[in-house]
């Protein structure tokens, strides 16, 4: 590796000659080694992020719960696991996960609208932190499961404390009182209040998650500020919780900005936290990961028509659903640079969509046919929200560790795509029924 490639905040993705590299390893051999498209994750840029963070909360007692559904591959969880993080998981998937990568299930919070029981009596039998409750259903449905099999379950409600959010996109946003999350302010105290008789239930903290790519420290301020009133009111009832969880939604650079300041956030909200005792619950996934993962493409063809220039790559929205989904902006550069003109590109995929694209109207160096493109800050709900649609394999991950890397997830193949269907003779037929009239 060279000297200095990746200093302490330095880029985990520096260009040395012309050629972008992670950390120390030059991306064309990677390319070379394992093909494209490709995901690529600097495990040193996942460090320093969770260590800043960890250093700015370190005035309050604290777990930094990493939201899973970033990106769950199991090399991640582990680098993650090693730091001492926890995990925020919503699924039976995710718990076996996190178990699977060494999160000690005491470190680990369940959120999310719609557990099954069969998810939730998998999480009692790891014995979970907590869990995060959204609906007065399911506070019954875990208070009947923990009474069953003579257990206790660990709950923090989560509330909606109706604040809205500044995200880029509405669909990310869910802090406000007309989303599908958490427990509406106004019934937040009757549900705790039910929450302390039910059997099996062992109140342990409040909950709130806002939404995701906040750049601003001011909502959040104003999440803790509702939860410690809530608090305050718990209190009085005589009931006295042990951790407030601010959830995730830590903003990063996507265009260049600035990511949202760890310090400033730790300075606004401790201030708030510290004089109460409370443990500090943070969820955060994209602010850990984000930034750590460029996707590696190849040029397949240039094509011209409308009085637009198309630079048709291997990668589509199956691989990297963000800019369709969301007009989520990711930056593309060539892997190579080669000092030729920057021009205006529609960066488009193989899939038969016009909503296919990875980046439009976007200035970029020319490339040929054959040249590698590198699409940045996928680290976060890039590989996870991937598919297999039109029938491609999904990419391969690997994680660059300084001068090493490590292949933590294989490409698909073809075959993996059919394997869980059934042949015609092994079909279960269900025999249709015939209505009687009487
Ligand atoms: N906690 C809860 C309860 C959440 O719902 C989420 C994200 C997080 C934590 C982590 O949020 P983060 O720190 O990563 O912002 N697919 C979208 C983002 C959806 C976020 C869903 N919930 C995207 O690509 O922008």
């Amino acid at each position: 590796m060279g000297e200095g490639i990746l200093s302490v905040g330095g880029d985990p993705f520096p260009r040395q000659d012309g050629v972008l590299f992670c950390e120390g390893v030059p991306l064309p051999d990677l390319v070379a080694r394992w093909g494209t498209p490709l995901y690529v994750y600097s495990a040193t840029a996942i460090r320093e992020r969770y260590t800043e963070l960890d250093t700015a909360l370190a005035p309050v007692p604290h777990l930094i719960a990493y939201s899973v559904k970033a990106n769950g591959n199991l090399g991640v969880l582990r680098t993650l696991a090693a730091m001492g993080a926890g995990a925020d998981i919503v699924s039976g998937g995710e718990l076996h996960r996190a178990l699977l990568a060494g999160i000690p299930a005491e470190r680990i919070v369940f959120s999310g609208v719609g557990k099954t029981v069969n998810e939730l009596a998998a999480a009692l039998d790891a014995g979970i932190r907590c869990f995060n409750v959204e609906s007065e259903g399911e506070l019954r449905a875990l208070s009947d499961l923990a009474e069953m099999t003579d257990r206790t379950a660990p709950v923090a409600l989560r509330v909606n404390p109706n604040i809205e959010t500044p995200t880029p996109h509405a669909y990310t946003r869910t802090g406000h009182a007309a989303t599908k999350f958490g427990i509406p302010a106004e019934d937040a105290l009757r549900l705790y209040r039910l929450a302390v008789r039910l059997p099996g239930i062992r109140v342990v903290g409040v909950d709130a998650h806002i939404g995701s790519q906040i750049l601003e420290v001011e909502p959040f301020r104003r999440a803790v500020v509702h939860l410690l009133e809530l608090i305050e009111q718990l209190r009085m009832d005589g009931v006295e919780v042990e951790h407030l969880d601010l959830g995730g939604g830590l903003g990063i650079s996507y265009e260049g900005g600035e990511a949202i300041s760890a310090a400033a956030f730790a300075e606004t909200v401790l201030s708030l936290i510290e004089p109460t005792g409370l443990t500090l619950v943070m969820e955060p996934g994209r602010y850990l990961v984000g930034e750590a993962g460029v996707l590696l493409t190849r040029v397949l063809y240039m094509k011209e028509g409308g009085g637009k220039r198309f630079v048709i790559i291997d990668a589509g929205m199956n691989d990297l659903l963000r800019p369709s989904h969301y007009a989520g902006y990711h930056a593309v550069d060539p892997v190579e640079t080669h000092g030729r003109l920057r021009v205006p590109v529609d960066v488009v995929g193989p899939i038969c969509e016009t909503g296919d694209f990875l980046a439009l109207d976007r200035e970029i160096e020319l490339s040929e046919p054959g040249e590698l493109l590198a699409i940045r800050t996928v680290g976060a709900y890039g590989f996870s929200m991937s598919s297999t649609y039109n029938q491609r394999p999904r990419p391969a991950e690997v994680l660059v560790d300084r001068e090493s890397a490590h292949l933590v997830r294989r490409r698909e193949t073809v075959d993996e795509l059919v394997a869980a269907e059934l042949a015609l003779s092994d079909e279960i037929t269900i025999p249709i029924l015939t209505t009687h009239e009487s």
